[in-house]
């Protein structure tokens, strides 16, 4: 009998392929699963801080050593500040320098331990370095294990706004464990159940029932509920990925929310204390579904039960609830032309047509959107 579940990830042409896998015990897995590529081979384990922080980084090193003396491997480990102002060049080039002084060569392995900070630099220093090697994802936040180490987007963020330069860098596998969750603050821990909810709401009825009917034991993290919907998020987002690698077409559904939440967080300045990037994702949907219903896509009812399943994991749903931040509706509407997806000067939005199903809207008119903004700042 296995102790993960495993979820395979393949595009249509055969492009990629590799697996997810969701346990609870990574080093395990790790040794089970990925043996072959990692015999032999210098490993890099570039984990985040919060190892090191709650002390739990000499366990680390020590099983990983153990692994890579039984693999003949010789393995060097790199910390990364973990906080997203420090996804930026000055970063890269640090871990860019540590991993070639330490000489990789193209059969290599990097493995990144740790939230989607780390995932989605030490993704896009693997997709570079020697013009890519391979690489290993464990991810250990609730957002991280179920949206940022799917789909291969890597990246740092600029002066000029997040996530804007990086590559589609697949990983050879991803490996769960959903012990790291216990460590994870609860704050961090609700923001990640922001992207399980929205897969339910733009692809999922059946999904959204579970999560309905489940969501305290969810919320605690009970055995098999938590493992459920993880795999279920991340067969959701590798189903969508396959068919849509680099985001052309029906991949910006995933983007449910995400243009509200992308203006409160530029607005915000990427200020965690007034707001993390779930709980923009939360608001963002919210404000998405109250849009979906006043332009007649979105049943009330429906959309009602939507913002009452956001509540219920805890979550926020409207601008106020947001600490020390004022908005105004040209400024959001200024946000808004910052979207990738805005094409020849009009802002395309993901709308609901109702719990499961979302589409894409480029017909949204700026005068109509100025009025919903006023809306949702005064509510
Ligand atoms: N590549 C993608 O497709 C994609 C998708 C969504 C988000 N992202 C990116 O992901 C980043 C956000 O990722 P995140 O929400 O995982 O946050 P994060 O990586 O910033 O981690 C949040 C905090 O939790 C700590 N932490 C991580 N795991 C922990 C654990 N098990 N126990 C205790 N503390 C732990 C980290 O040190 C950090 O302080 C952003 O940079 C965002 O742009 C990328």
């Amino acid at each position: 009998m296995t102790d993960f579940k495993k979820l395979s990830i393949n595009t249509e042409n055969n492009s990629f392929k590799y697996s997810i896998l969701i346990g609870n015990n990574f080093i395990k897995t790790l040794k089970n699963n990925f043996s072959q590529i990692l015999k032999g081979k210098k490993i890099y384990v570039i984990y985040d801080e919060f190892f090191y922080k709650l002390k739990l980084h000499k366990d680390l090193i020590e099983n990983f050593n153990k692994l890579s003396k039984k693999l003949e491997s010789e393995i060097f480990f790199f910390k990364i500040k973990s906080k997203d102002k420090f996804k930026n060049y000055e970063k890269l080039l640090i871990l860019l320098n540590f991993i070639l002084s330490k000489r990789i060569n193209r059969d290599s392995i990097i493995i990144s331990i740790g939230g989607g900070v780390t995932g989605d630099i030490v993704g896009f220093a693997s997709s570079i370095v020697l013009r890519g090697v391979k690489y290993i994802h464990v991810p250990t936040t609730l957002l991280s294990q179920v949206d940022s180490s799917v789909g291969g987007k890597t990246g740092i963020n600029t002066k000029y706004g997040k996530n804007l330069v990086g590559t589609f860098y697949q990983p050879e596998g991803v490996v769960i464990d959903t012990s790291f969750l216990k460590t994870l603050p609860k704050r961090e821990l609700l923001a990640g159940f922001s992207e399980v909810i929205k897969y339910s709401f733009v692809s999922d009825k059946k999904f959204f029932n579970y999560l309905d009917k489940n969501y305290q034991n969810i919320k605690k993290l009970k055995s098999p509920y938590i493992e459920n919907i993880i795999f279920k998020s991340c067969q959701i987002k590798a189903k969508i990925v396959s068919m849509d690698v680099k985001e052309a077409g029906i991949r910006a559904l995933l983007n449910f929310g995400h243009t509200f939440a992308h203006a409160f967080e530029n607005l915000a300045n990427y200020d965690s204390k007034k707001l993390i990037h779930g709980e923009a994702v939360a608001i963002g949907m919210a404000c998405a579904f109250k849009l979906s219903i006043l332009m007649n896509l979105c049943p009330k009812k429906e959309a009602e039960k939507c913002l009452a399943l956001i509540s219920k994991f805890s979550l926020p749903t409207k601008l106020k609830d947001i600490k020390d931040m004022k908005f105004t509706p040209n400024e959001l509407l200024s946000r808004f032309y910052l979207d990738k997806k805005v094409k020849n000067g009009k802002i395309t939005l993901i709308l609901s047509n109702g719990i499961g199903s979302a589409s894409i809207k480029n017909n949204v008119d700026e005068r109509s959107l100025k009025k919903f903004f006023n809306e949702i700042i005064n509510e």
